[in-house]
């Protein structure tokens, strides 16, 4: 039900973390995948884990990163748009560079890969698109109002281009994690009384996988999914309500 053979993925920032298990879930299931990330020598050691990965450096802060993308991969059939970065800071002290760089990476960065790999997708009318956004969407951190508003217009952008595509057999989702044990959360999680007040926000009452995410985009990706679009599915213990 939720093989993959002869599909070609792309999963960005999948050198570590959610895409890293999203990588091996789709390796698995029998898909080719590419691996990327912007530091090669994550992206090299994270290959190690998937078996027949394809290594896919490319900083996507570039506002050429499609094309670079596009001539290490070639057309494919799932995009999993999945990196982010993130920075803290109080809302009356947000700079530049913090702004452009999240907006880059974690909002045009999609459209732009998306702008390269959906044409053919819609061709061949077959395709499957996610973008990773975050609990952050309905629940911002007072700190990270750029990352969580950037995260916000992902969705809009996912419903705008999932009524689009549809016609096509192209889907596109959102997933939207709560908080998952990933490096990202390693020195925040490492402080006990942070650690405490985190869980007394999530319902479950405890902390996420990285592989809690993939029985999801398994689904999305798979042709079990084919009649799923355009929905923001949160994966987070129940952080969001
Ligand atoms: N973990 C959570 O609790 C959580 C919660 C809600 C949402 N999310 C979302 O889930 C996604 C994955 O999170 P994660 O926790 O797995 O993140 P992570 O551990 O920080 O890993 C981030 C990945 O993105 C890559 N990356 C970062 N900037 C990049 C850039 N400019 N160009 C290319 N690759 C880049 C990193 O590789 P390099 O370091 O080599 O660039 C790494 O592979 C993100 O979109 C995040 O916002 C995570």
């Amino acid at each position: 039900m939720f093989d993959l053979t002869g599909k070609k993925a792309l999963i960005t920032g999948s050198s570590q973390g959610i895409g890293l298990a999203a990588a091996a879930a789709l390796a698995q299931a029998g898909a080719k995948v590419y691996i990327n990330g912007s530091n090669p020598e994550k992206v090299h050691a994270a290959l190690e884990n998937v078996p027949g990965a394809v290594p896919a450096v490319c900083d996507l802060g570039q506002a050429d990163c499609g094309a670079i993308l596009y001539g290490i991969t070639g057309n494919i059939d799932i995009l999993i748009s999945n990196a982010s970065v993130q920075y803290r800071s109080a809302w009356d002290c947000i700079t530049d560079e913090e702004f452009d760089r999240q907006i880059h990476v974690n909002f045009r960065a999609a459209l732009k890969l998306i702008q390269t790999y959906a044409p053919y997708m819609l061709e061949r009318k077959w395709g499957r698109i996610i973008t990773t956004g975050s609990v952050q969407q309905r629940k911002p951190h007072k700190d990270m109002l750029i990352y969580a508003a950037a995260k916000a217009a992902q969705v809009n952008m996912v419903q705008n281009l999932a009524k689009q595509f549809a016609p096509f057999g192209v889907t596109v989702n959102n997933i939207a994690p709560g908080v998952i044990e990933t490096p990202r959360n390693d020195a925040a999680l490492a402080d006990e009384s942070y650690k405490k007040q985190v869980l007394n926000g999530i319902p479950a009452s405890y902390i996420g996988q990285p592989e809690d995410c993939c029985g999801q985009i398994l689904l999305l990706c798979s042709e079990a999914g084919r009649y799923i679009t355009g929905e923001d599915i949160f994966i987070d213990g129940g952080m969001q309500l």
